[in-house]
């Protein structure tokens, strides 16, 4: 098949983005994100507000990824949609769309496993931008994932380590939930981190063997911290709010470089790609350059829209499967726990 002119539709509906994008050749024409502000006032994501607010996105964000890429619905090779995992009632907006889409066009349907997209998102063409070259460790950060995977081609991947309880950026919210902070917290505690003493204040890291991680003991050690500390000072998350987030970070980052260093010396591979809404991380990029000279590793962070949750990273996969023939029949249906 000659790769010479094929449109990919990508759409993502996993979560609480509704996203969709065009992919020209393996690069980005248009990459649209409508993002939930529902949630905010819950302090995390409402899965039936969720699926109800993709409903009523769907259809003008892929208008609008279609018109920002100026093709007809008609020019598409192809569908993408993620398939899971995620929640149910979000994946199913998704894909049903997906598959009536494809279905009406007369075009194939491509299926995505979105944990893969996070990680072949590095493979979208982009200037100033450098791709892993096989085998390369991916490490996969976000509000809703945390995995460390080897990545040997396009499609052969394992998961070698991934958290057993809260995802990191869980880790942020939901501490950042007893701070105070508004929803998601990571953004504004790693602003505050960066004006704090990381060494202020001691949480323990977890004891989790091999390269899996545990963040819900770092969540319930900062809220008893908090309680214990507000007893005696009732001020005292407002006195120290910069070097508690410092110290917060602090922690988080060793948790998440450690396993990267154990990651590294179990596999002898040293290119590390990062992804997910908390590759964001100051405290994450500075630790993966010191790596750098320290370690010797290579490091890989892809521009910062391909890495919070986004329908490019589905349509660079539907455009790899597309190259391989590897089309999804019409009775696929969304898996909310699909592995890698
Ligand atoms: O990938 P993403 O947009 O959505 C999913 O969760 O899948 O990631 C959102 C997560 C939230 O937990 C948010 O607090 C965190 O990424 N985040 C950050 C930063 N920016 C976003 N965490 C730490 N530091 C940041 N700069
Ligand atoms: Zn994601």
């Amino acid at each position: 098949m000659s790769s010479q002119n094929i449109y990919v539709l990508g759409i993502e509906s996993s979560c609480d983005d509704t996203a969709a994008s065009v992919i020209h050749n393996g690069k980005n024409l248009s990459n649209v994100v409508a993002s939930q502000k529902i949630h905010e006032a819950y302090g995390g994501v409402v899965p039936e507000l969720a699926s109800r607010a993709h409903q009523q996105n769907i259809v003008p964000v892929v208008q609008q990824a279609l018109d920002k890429a100026n093709i007809t619905k008609e020019q598409l090779s192809a569908v993408a949609f993620t398939r899971g995992p995620g929640l149910m009632g979000s994946l199913l907006v998704g894909t049903s769309f997906a598959k009536s889409l494809a279905y009406g066009l007369n075009i194939p349907l491509i299926e995505v496993n979105h944990m893969q997209a996070h990680i072949l998102a590095h493979f979208i063409e982009e200037e100033n931008f450098d791709k892993p070259s096989f085998p390369f460790l991916a490490m996969t950060i976000s509000g809703g994932h945390t995995q460390i995977v080897r990545v040997d081609n396009y499609f052969e991947m394992e998961v070698i380590g991934e958290t057993i309880d809260d995802a990191v950026g869980e880790a942020y919210d939901k501490s950042g939930k007893t701070l105070g902070l508004g929803y998601p917290a990571g953004p504004e505690i790693d602003n505050r981190a960066q004006l704090g003493n990381p060494k202020a204040f001691q949480f323990t890291k977890p004891k989790v063997d091999g390269l899996n991680f545990s963040f819900s003991g770092l969540k319930t050690a900062v809220l008893y911290f908090v309680q214990r500390e507000t007893k005696k000072n009732p001020d005292f998350v407002k006195e120290n709010l910069n070097d508690i987030c410092a110290s917060l970070q602090y922690t988080i980052i060793g948790i998440l470089i450690d396993k990267l260093k154990l990651a590294t010396k179990q596999t002898g591979i040293k290119q590390i790609a990062i992804g997910g809404g908390v590759s964001a991380n100051s405290g994450i990029r500075a630790a993966l350059m010191a790596g750098e000279k320290k370690f010797g590793w290579k490091t890989f962070v892809p521009k910062f829209e391909y890495t919070t949750d986004n329908a490019a990273m589905i349509a660079i996969v539907g455009y790899l499967k597309f190259l391989e023939g590897d089309f999804a029949d019409q009775d696929v249906t969304a898996s909310a726990r699909l592995k890698i």
